[in-house]
């Protein structure tokens, strides 16, 4: 009988530590968005609550209905000349400025959006 409680405080355990890990990535992605030296993404787009946003880029909003796909959203931040050979936007990924995982934390935040 014992046993139950500690499965059952085991699991409230474990799902209170996933969720803070996966907001963890949406705070982390956020930071690296907006951060000049990783995304820099305010430079060219408009985000949410983002200071000095430019408008070279569109305006990233509803993300998830635009982008149902992550990996066409993946694809576009790592290299966005993939499929616009005359984008402005720097390849992030393949230049090396941000790596996967932090793209995917990016994309965490951007479906916030
Ligand atoms: C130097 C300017 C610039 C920067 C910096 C930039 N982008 Fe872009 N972005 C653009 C432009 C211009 C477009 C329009 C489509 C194209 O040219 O590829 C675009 C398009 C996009 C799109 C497709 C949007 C749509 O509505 O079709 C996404 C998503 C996106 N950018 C995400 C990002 C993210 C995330 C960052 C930061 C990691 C970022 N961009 C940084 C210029 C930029």
């Amino acid at each position: 009988m014992k046993n139950i409680y500690i499965i059952a405080a085991t699991l409230v355990l474990t799902l209170f530590l996933e969720s803070n890990a996966y907001s963890g990535d949406i705070e982390e992605g956020k930071k690296l968005a907006f951060d000049r030296k990783k995304g820099n993404c305010l430079a060219c787009h408009m985000i949410d609550d983002g200071e000095l946003a430019g408008n070279n880029g569109p305006p990233l909003i509803a993300m998830k209905a635009r982008f149902p796909d992550r990996e066409v959203l993946f694809n576009q931040i790592w290299d966005p000349t993939e499929t616009n050979p005359n984008s402005f936007m720097p390849p992030f990924g393949k230049h090396g400025a941000i790596t996967k995982t932090e793209i995917n934390k990016i994309i965490e935040y951007l479906y916030t959006l």
